[in-house]
């Protein structure tokens, strides 16, 4: 079949505003928009820039705006898409060309987070640090994150005000929060407790939404707020 890409362009160096700019190209159900951008990129115009790395829903790289949602490229079939696809860049983040944008305030919000395991103390054992499956599964899920941006990038609070940490850095504070492991709890917590931090968030699920991996963000963030509480942290 013929499937026509609707694709927002913009090179912040050549181009006074983004344009549109559709391609046609012969696909399968079973491909992927990244299958159908790789053949723009090849055949048709070698000036379109995106970002990937593993293809597979891993790496995190390719979330883009794909018919006013956030996907992962990769993961998107055309059989789910429609004949008619319209491909974006991810909101809330300068765009450095066409469908690629700046991540480093991404990074910057989530560096604060501390996303590392911190314990300077000798194992019991001399080994190993253990814990039961029970205090593990507290941060199964949000050990998911494959750090995507997507949930972030759908945040209205996010939209408005890039000082607020996001859900994405939220998540991965979440996972050494509730480690068990972890020595630097309180510390995480106050960071979270900052004005720029999980109180900014105003529960309207859009990251959820976005998220490949359906990890469950607001309860995540939740549990932040609970941990915020029973430390005593104003
Ligand atoms: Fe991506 Fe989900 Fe992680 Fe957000 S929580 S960065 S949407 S994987
Ligand atoms: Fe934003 Fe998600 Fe909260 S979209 S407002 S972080 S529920
Ligand atoms: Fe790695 Fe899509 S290219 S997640």
């Amino acid at each position: 079949m013929d499937v026509t890409l609707r694709i927002r362009r913009y090179n912040p160096e050549a181009d006074e505003a983004p344009h549109w700019e559709e391609y046609t190209v012969s696909a399968e159900p079973t491909d992927r928009v990244l299958d159908l951008l790789h053949q723009v990129k090849w055949y048709q115009d070698g000036t379109l820039t995106f970002r990937r790395s593993c293809a597979h829903g891993v790496c995190g790289s390719d979330a883009m705006l794909i018919n006013g949602r956030n996907r992962l490229a990769c993961e998107y079939l055309v059989r789910d898409a429609g004949t008619t696809i319209t491909v974006e860049a991810i909101r809330g983040m300068a765009v450095v060309k066409d469908l690629l944008v700046d991540m480093e305030p991404f990074w910057d919000s989530l560096k604060q987070t501390m996303p590392f395991l911190v314990n300077d103390e000798i194992p019991a054992d001399g080994r190993e640090r253990r814990q039961s499956q029970a205090d593990r599964e507290r941060y199964e899920d949000t050990s998911r994150c494959i750090l995507c941006a997507a949930c972030t990038s759908a945040c209205p609070i996010f939209w408005s005000d890039q000082s607020y940490v996001g859900p994405a850095a939220i998540v991965n504070a979440h996972r050494f929060i509730v480690d068990s492991r972890d020595t630097a709890k309180q510390e995480r917590l106050e960071i979270m407790a900052d004005p720029d931090g999980v109180w900014r968030c105003r529960t309207t699920f859009n990251c959820v939404e976005a998220c490949p991996r359906d990890i469950k963000i607001t309860k995540a963030i939740l549990e932040v707020t609970q941990e915020i509480g029973k430390a005593g942290i104003r």
